[in-house]
């Protein structure tokens, strides 16, 4: 079955997110300490009439780092160039875009941990002092040059700064992390998006894809597609209470919002290896997931709901998980 909770971006996402994306810091739900303090340093920018700071953005992925790239432009009404790690393959490509950007432009990197080291290099002087030191020619002849750039603002998002080397970490002026939303934050999404769709929903309806959507914007907004299309075969076309249960059911997305992938970790993990600790890299092989996968989408919210924890020994299961699984918790665990 088609997964619903994967909170990567698909292609399907793409059309559907940029019609329900925020424009305006003040239309944009939840992350309120962000929100201040970019309001704060857009206003301080405008104020001396400078270039914003380079900003790095990190969080699970789905929670909105774009979507406050966007914000950023849009609020500052600068233009915005769009690109991410594994689309920048050599150092020439990143030269190529750094040379052609503008005055008060933005660029913004996702995924920037996936830049090679060597194209990190490049970002360095570029970042620091708005130059490019280019290597012209071969063998003993070569030489270096400088190439000025204009004075633009990188924005980088990451899902994990942990991999991002630290002179590149220490360029950004300032660094936002984005956490999990709060319930009714993703309630008040979920309506927002219902309303930009036309379509009417009850408010019971709202509150349970809220429930189901992982405190993530983009796989509530998800959910609610879902349940919608349900809802219009099976009923009137407005997003009931009845059909949005029976819609999620058939999703196989719990009432904690874990699916089929999400079960089968802590199984493996309660099953296979009484509960932990366990590696990750284990975990992957007895589950056919792939290591990366799990610590970047799946970990990050069954941590944050209590399931799981991480230790230096690995992985382990919490009451908590034995619970929802409906497993008898070991006495030793009591
Ligand atoms: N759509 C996706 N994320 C959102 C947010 N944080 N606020 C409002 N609408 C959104």
């Amino acid at each position: 079955m088609e997964r619903v909770i994967v909170p990567d971006s698909t292609p399907e996402d793409v059309g559907f997110e940029n019609s329900l994306r925020p424009k305006k810091l003040e239309e944009y739900i939840g992350q309120s300490r962000i929100k201040d303090n970019i309001r704060i340093f857009i206003d301080a920018a405008k104020l001396r009439n400078e270039s914003l700071e380079h900003v790095l953005l990190y969080g699970p992925p789905g929670l909105g780092k774009t979507t406050l790239a966007h914000i950023i432009a849009n609020e500052t009404g600068s233009n915005i160039r769009v690109t991410s790690g594994p689309a920048i393959e050599k150092a020439g490509d990143l030269a190529a875009i750094l040379t052609n950007l503008q005055d008060g432009e933005i660029l913004f990197i996702d995924e920037i941990h996936r830049l090679n080291r060597l194209i990190e290099e490049v970002l360095y002087p570029a970042m620091e002092d708005y130059c490019l030191d280019i290597i012209v020619g071969k063998g003993p002849s070569a030489r270096t040059v400088k190439i000025d750039l204009p004075k633009f603002t990188l924005i980088g998002a990451t899902t994990r700064a942990s991999l991002l080397s630290a002179p590149l970490r220490d360029r950004f002026g300032s660094t936002f992390h984005l956490d999990f939303y709060a319930e009714n934050e993703i309630q008040q999404i979920v309506e927002r998006a219902a309303q930009i769709l036309s379509v009417a929903i009850e408010p019971e309806a709202a509150q349970e894809i809220a429930k189901r959507g992982r405190r993530t914007p983009r796989i509530a907004n998800r959910l609610l597609k879902r349940v919608r299309d349900y809802c219009q075969v099976m009923g009137d076309g407005n997003v009931s209470q009845k059909f949005t249960f029976e819609g999620l059911d058939r999703l196989e997305v719990d009432n904690m919002g874990l699916d089929s992938v999400d079960r089968k970790i802590l199984a493996a993990i309660i099953e296979k290896f009484h509960g932990g600790p366990v590696g990750v890299g284990t975990i992957a092989a007895a589950t056919g997931e792939e290591e990366a996968t799990i610590e970047d989408m799946y970990e990050p919210f069954l941590m944050q709901i209590g399931f799981l924890h991480r230790t230096p020994r690995g992985r382990v299961a919490t009451q908590s998980a034995y619970q929802h699984l409906g497993v008898e918790i070991p006495k030793g665990m009591l």
